[in-house]
């Protein structure tokens, strides 16, 4: 526990391989540098921070966002908050034109945010502002997160040193896709600036040193120097282990709940079990990040 002024702050790791849980600090107030410390190092330390009970406006969202490094805009500029553009909007709700609100389809299969991309996000800030909810009021549309890093240090030394130097090539356009999504496919502007990337099958936690697998089934083709079905097998084999239950950790969402997560370090998954009426709608901000090495 840490005394900060008036105010007491706690870090308590979460039930699960990845995660924590920070009480004591509002989010919508500009932090002191010794706090914003603070929670930097425990995100890179725990890779997912929750934060409860916050009432968060764009303004107070983005500032908190920006205070971890410059923020991205995200591609799909229609589900951008009009007057706030750093945030994307992660919605079912439907618009008055017959269009989603947000992006109805965010995460619905296992993967990690903009690995199609040389430097992918570090993380993204996700604010819950309506959760759906069955007819007993519980929550529905969990997020399931799961530890990369851990599920790494498991593996066997043989595979470690397999591994070492080896790199997976991510294909935006093969990115798994929820079977119902409406998603319009890449136009060929789109294909052409998402061109094949190879990242580093394990990365290097670029604040903590700490190694984590980097690759997944469904946007992964192979990995480099290998026979393209050797290379499928191995991809989901690993995809397979990293996703067993003992490295997940599954949030049930409560409106005011704030989200951060590591993408160097963690895999994360949205359950779409909840259909309109129920609504669903959390702000993003999306962290900038740097090559994965
Ligand atoms: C995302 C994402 C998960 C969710 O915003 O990147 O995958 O539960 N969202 O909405
Ligand atoms: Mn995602």
């Amino acid at each position: 526990m840490i005394q900060v002024s008036e105010n007491t702050i706690t870090i308590t790791p979460l039930n699960a391989p990845i995660g924590a849980e920070i009480t004591g600090v509002d989010l919508s107030q500009e932090q002191s540098p010794k706090v914003m410390k603070m929670i930097d190092d425990a995100y890179n330390k725990y890779n997912l921070l929750l934060f409860r009970n916050q009432q968060l406006t764009p303004d107070q969202h983005i500032r908190f966002g920006a205070s971890l490094g410059p923020l991205e805009i995200h591609v799909l500029k229609r589900y951008l908050l009009q007057s706030h553009p750093e945030i994307l909007l992660i919605s079912n709700i439907l618009r008055e034109d017959g269009d989603f609100l947000g992006l109805p389809d965010a995460g619905q299969t296992w993967h990690t945010d903009t690995s199609y991309r040389q430097k992918p996000s570090r993380g993204s800030i996700l604010y819950a502002l309506e959760i759906p909810r069955d007819e007993n009021q519980q929550a529905l549309g969990d997020t399931l997160f799961a530890s990369t890093a851990a599920a790494y240090d498991d593996l066997t030394k043989e595979l470690k040193d397999f591994l070492h130097g080896k790199k997976a090539i991510h294909r935006y356009s093969q990115r798994k896709r929820p079977v119902d999504s409406k998603r319009e496919k890449l136009t060929k502007e789109q294909l052409q600036e998402t061109p094949d990337i190879a990242h580093p099958a394990v990365r290097t936690h670029p604040h903590t040193g700490r190694k984590a697998l980097y690759l997944f089934e469904g946007e992964c083709v192979g990995i480099e120097g290998m026979p393209e079905e050797e290379g499928a097998k191995l991809i989901s084999y690993l995809t397979q282990h990293i996703i067993r239950p003992k490295y997940i950790y599954r949030h049930k969402w409560n409106e005011g709940d704030v989200i951060m997560w590591d993408n160097a370090a963690s895999l994360h998954l949205a359950v779409c079990d909840y259909k309109l009426p129920q609504r669903r709608l959390l702000h993003r901000v999306t962290i900038e990040g740097g090559v994965p090495f």
